[in-house]
């Protein structure tokens, strides 16, 4: 046993319990580590704040969770009755259940910005690629919990939503059509189906996002925050070995994020009070109908923060399928004429094309699109592998490069918006050139990400007092 620290009998009372507590459970020495001596650089800017706030909306999702599931009825003839219970009768339902359907969207807003600062200053690279893929989890599990509580108010989309999204299952050959039976509980989605997503979304998918969340901030405290230059701080230690560009979290970094924080609440606010369905996008419509399995609406469409991926989906086609063909015989074709591989290797790389192709054209399109989708989101894990840039941040890297990160976000937003909007000819031709993109940004990225001239990179962070 470690020998227990004396304190003078003369200490303030809080300082005797502080040194009770401390002799038993490291309180003092968790503070330090990651709050009052947590060493962060000293440049971080706005894109910093977002941590904070979706650690800030994981809590009220929890708490306005708890609340709701008081009054909430898992039951296929009494969801929608004790949701319309909880917003009319319940002292506050309306506000707490406004609070979590805002917090549902208000989590992805401030999910995909802090992956988009990853993403411009390099964040997921060496040696934080675990942070990043904790993260990606992280943003799975939150795909997963937000698609599993849209089923419980059991309005219309929420039952037809649910309905495309297990159907996509039933396309993956061989075992499909019995694992969409097994994630449904029924041959419909039904009262089995409630009581299962209930389940997850209260309590298995919050532990699985907490466990992540605690992982994600553990291996970030390990290595320490990057920042706006992507330069490492720990290369430049004084006398007490503290990183001469870093400043401790507090309460330099605290200040900054309340700061933030009081933004984001005077907006979230600002959103429960005047305009808690944000115009359809955050509650649709078709949801105030009870749901009614005998009355398919005229459009389904997945909630705003599903549908870049909902359009990729969508984008791929029987015709669509020989674009892809193409894709591969170019890559295969490139592989062969290009690469210095043994001629061997060559011979195996035509045979698995070959192979790949013909799979390809044998199975539905509807299952390569169930593949694209769930592609889009496993492609982010293997981004710390795909980046060759010779720097980490945008800063330094060619400007060429910005215009491809901003192509790429323009298209992502695009894909968003067709995905809300019902199937067209054009449309599904800009989804598939939106598909293409997306893809090609991530799978060449290995070639392109080292062209170009890129910038000198400061050996200390650049910061002008304010
Ligand atoms: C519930 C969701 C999440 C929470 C609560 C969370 C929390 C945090 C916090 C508090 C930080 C430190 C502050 C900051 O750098 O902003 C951080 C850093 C980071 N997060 Fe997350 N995060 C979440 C989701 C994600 C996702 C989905 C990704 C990426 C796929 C991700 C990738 C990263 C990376 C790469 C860093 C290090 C950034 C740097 O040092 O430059 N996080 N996260």
């Amino acid at each position: 046993m470690a020998e227990l620290k004396e304190i003078s009998p003369d200490a303030p009372v809080g300082a005797k319990l502080l040194n009770w507590v401390d002799n038993r459970f490291p309180a003092s020495k968790l503070y330090k580590e990651h709050i009052g001596e947590y060493y962060a650089p000293k440049n971080f800017n706005f894109w910093y704040v977002f941590g904070s706030l979706a650690l800030l909306v994981l809590v009220i999702q929890i708490v306005t969770g708890i609340f709701l599931t008081m009054n909430y009825k898992p039951d296929a003839a009494q969801a929608f009755g004790s949701v319309e219970y909880i917003m009319r009768d319940v002292p506050w339902g309306w506000l707490i259940r406004y609070m979590h359907s805002t917090g549902a969207s208000a989590f992805f807003i401030v999910v995909y910005l802090h992956m988009f600062r990853g993403l411009i200053y390099g964040s997921y690279r060496k040696p934080r690629e675990l942070i990043w893929i904790f993260g990606c989890a992280i943003f799975l599990a939150l795909m997963a919990e937000a698609f599993m509580g849209y089923l419980l108010p059991w309005g219309q989309m929420s039952y037809w939503g649910a309905q495309v999204i297990v159907n996509l299952f039933a396309a993956i050959p061989f075992i499909g059509p019995d694992l969409a039976l097994l994630i449904r509980g029924d041959y419909v989605v039904g009262d089995a189906t409630l009581n299962r997503f209930f389940a997850f979304h209260v309590i298995a998918v919050p532990l699985v996002l907490l466990g992540l969340v605690v992982a994600h901030l553990i291996a970030l405290h390990e290595v320490g925050s990057n920042n706006p230059d992507g330069v490492e701080i720990k290369a430049t230690k004084d006398a007490k070995g503290n990183p001469l560009d870093g400043i401790p979290f507090h309460p330099y970094y605290t200040v900054h994020d309340i700061f933030a924080v009081s933004v984001f609440l005077l907006v979230f606010t600002a959103i429960i009070f005047f305009a808690p369905e944000a115009g359809g996008y955050f509650l649709e419509y078709n949801n105030f109908i009870p749901a009614d399995s005998l009355k398919t609406p005229s459009h389904i469409a997945p909630v705003w923060y599903f549908t870049p991926f909902y359009s990729m989906l969508r984008a791929i086609t029987g015709e669509m399928m020989y674009a892809l063909v193409a894709c591969v015989v170019a890559a295969a074709a490139f592989t062969v004429l290009k690469s210095r591989l043994a001629a061997m290797f060559k011979i195996g790389v035509l045979v698995a094309a070959a192979g790949l192709i013909a799979v390809m054209l044998m199975i539905d399109a509807k299952f390569w699109g169930v593949v694209v989708m769930g592609g889009a989101v496993i492609i982010l894990f293997f981004l710390p592998w795909l980046d060759n840039s010779e720097v980490k941040s945008i800063r330094y890297r060619p400007d060429w490069h910005k215009y491809m990160y901003a192509t790429f976000v323009v298209v992502f937003i695009v894909l968003g918006y067709l995905g809300i909007k019902p199937p067209s000819p054009i449309n599904e031709r800009v989804s598939q050139v939106g598909t293409l993109f997306y893809f090609g940004f991530f799978l060449l990225m290995p070639w392109w990400s080292r062209l170009g001239t890129f910038k000198r990179v400061p050996d200390r962070v650049t910061f002008a007092a304010h």
